[in-house]
């Protein structure tokens, strides 16, 4: 493994990490470039393993080392496919509908965050900073201060907290407020997302808010802070302007639409269609013959309701197609197989517009790679939903829409396509000087600065 330096090594953990290969997008890719400037120890989960033994076993070591963590089959589905992905995921999502609770989920998810949380206790230096991912490990810090860590732990929520309301539907609820208060730092992506916080912390009796801002609890003070996530725009950049051409089999002048995103049903995938249905549907004839290509890879295909939205967006794709193609034109192409990530970025860069709409997301870094790519002497436009924590930064550059008003999101659709390249150009100036100085290495500087900088403090006090 990598020298330790001498104020202290990263240490990161989050549920996916990359076995070989360095995926394109997303969290993996993000905190991948994070640990690539500033080097340490990333620890994950393990491909489903035969014993759930404590201890990591190494994966492999560059500018930084992976490690990861045993995950049985019974773990992976109560951890994983249960309690994180079926209770906290549609619960953080804004969709209490959707809540699945099976029996024994949540017992899984506390033994892998009590394995995870021995681990670290067991490697970790005096002043290693411990920063961890996502809604797979609220409880870690919780553990890690009763293992007697009192290294400063850092929690980044990559997706929206749930409000008030919804939280109640979780039957841990009471015990949220121990989670989040066993860390120094617990950031979140928008401003929206720390009232949330607030306003959860603020019904428990135990916490007080302190004339700065931040909360104190069991005699320990956190923070709670927006930390709005970015792209390696630079890298993008090139990545886009060098991508191989595809031949996309449609007019030169026909404009191309673009969505890329997980198949999930918190990116309002079938919205979309209906929006895109809308738009066709007002279309006069001798305008524009646009396609809208939706890349949307399935994911965690063994939970009901994804294979739920995956019929539904087939379905919605087959009776648009019915009722507008022609002979030589196809108006949706929905590819659900995974694209490189030069393909996506030439695609990009080629697209007239890009449809980022989700119904909640945390962030989306679609709708920042899209700005990086673009020509800026010709760039695209980007269509993106108020509910995506991008638009805090990109409200002044991009079209927002209300993916729950099909008319208007409709009228967005056509306006990007009609739009004159001097609004582009103006609007694609603003998006792109955000995306580049709030990119990915300012995301980690500012997290790890205000975690390095959060006051010392003892454990927990035994807190409940
Ligand atoms: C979101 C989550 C990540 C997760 C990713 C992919 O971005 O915030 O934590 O890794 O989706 O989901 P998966 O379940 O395939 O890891």
């Amino acid at each position: 493994m990598a020298d330790r330096p001498k104020d202290g090594r990263l240490i990161v953990v989050s549920n996916r990490i990359p076995k070989g290969d360095v995926p394109s997008g997303g969290l993996v890719f993000a905190l991948h470039e994070a640990l690539m400037g500033a080097g340490g120890l990333w620890i994950g989960a393990a491909d489903v393993t035969e014993t759930a033994e404590d201890g990591l076993t190494p994966i492999g070591s560059d500018a930084y080392d992976r490690a990861t963590f045993a995950l049985t089959e019974a773990e992976h589905e109560g951890y994983y496919l249960g309690y994180a992905n079926s209770v906290l995921w549609p619960l953080f999502h804004h969709r209490p509908d959707l809540l699945t609770f099976a029996e024994g989920d949540f017992d899984a998810y506390v033994a892998v965050n009590k394995r995870v949380a021995r681990a670290i206790a067991k490697i970790a230096g005096s002043d290693d900073l411990i920063w961890i991912h996502d809604y797979h490990f609220l409880m870690v810090a919780h553990e890690l201060r009763a293992l007697g860590v009192t290294n400063r732990i850092g929690l980044f929520l990559h997706i929206p907290f749930p409000n008030p309301n919804d939280i109640m539907a979780l039957p841990q609820v009471a015990m949220l407020p121990s989670w989040l208060a066993a860390h120094d730092v617990v950031g979140v992506q928008t401003r929206r997302d720390v009232v949330s916080v607030r306003e959860t912390m603020r019904h428990d009796p135990k916490a007080q808010i302190l004339n700065d801002g931040t909360w104190i609890r069991d005699g320990r003070t956190f923070a709670v802070l927006s930390f709005p996530i970015g792209i390696d725009a630079e890298g993008f950049e090139i990545a886009a302007r060098e991508a191989p051409t595809v031949d996309l089999q449609m007019a030169p002048d026909a404009p191309l639409l673009l969505g890329v995103d997980r198949l999930d049903y918190s990116k309002g995938l079938v919205h979309r269609f209906e929006a895109f249905d809308a738009y066709l549907s007002a279309r006069k004839p001798g305008m524009p013959r646009p396609t809208f290509i939706q890349i949307a890879p399935g994911s965690r295909e063994d939970v009901a309701a994804y294979k739920e939205i995956r019929e539904d967006l087939e379905r919605a794709a087959g009776s648009i197609n019915g009722a507008h193609a022609d002979l030589d034109w196809t108006p949706i192409r929905y590819i659900r197989r995974h694209v490189d990530r030069d393909r996506i970025a030439g695609l990009y860069r080629r697209a007239d517009a890009a449809l980022v709409t989700p119904l909640a997301d945390g962030m989306n870094l679609v709708a920042k790679e899209f700005v990086a790519a673009q020509d800026p002497d010709d760039p695209g436009v980007l269509i993106l939903s108020h509910f995506a924590g991008a638009a805090e930064q990109m409200e002044a550059g991009a079209l927002l829409v209300n993916p729950f008003d099909r008319a208007s999101f409709a009228r967005a659709i056509r306006q990007a396509v009609e739009m004159p390249l001097e609004e582009r150009k103006s609007r694609h100036a603003d998006l792109r000087a955000g995306v580049f100085a709030q990119d990915i290495d300012w995301w980690t500087t500012n997290f790890i600065d205000r975690l390095r900088a959060a006051p010392g403090q003892g454990p927990n006090r035994g807190a409940a």
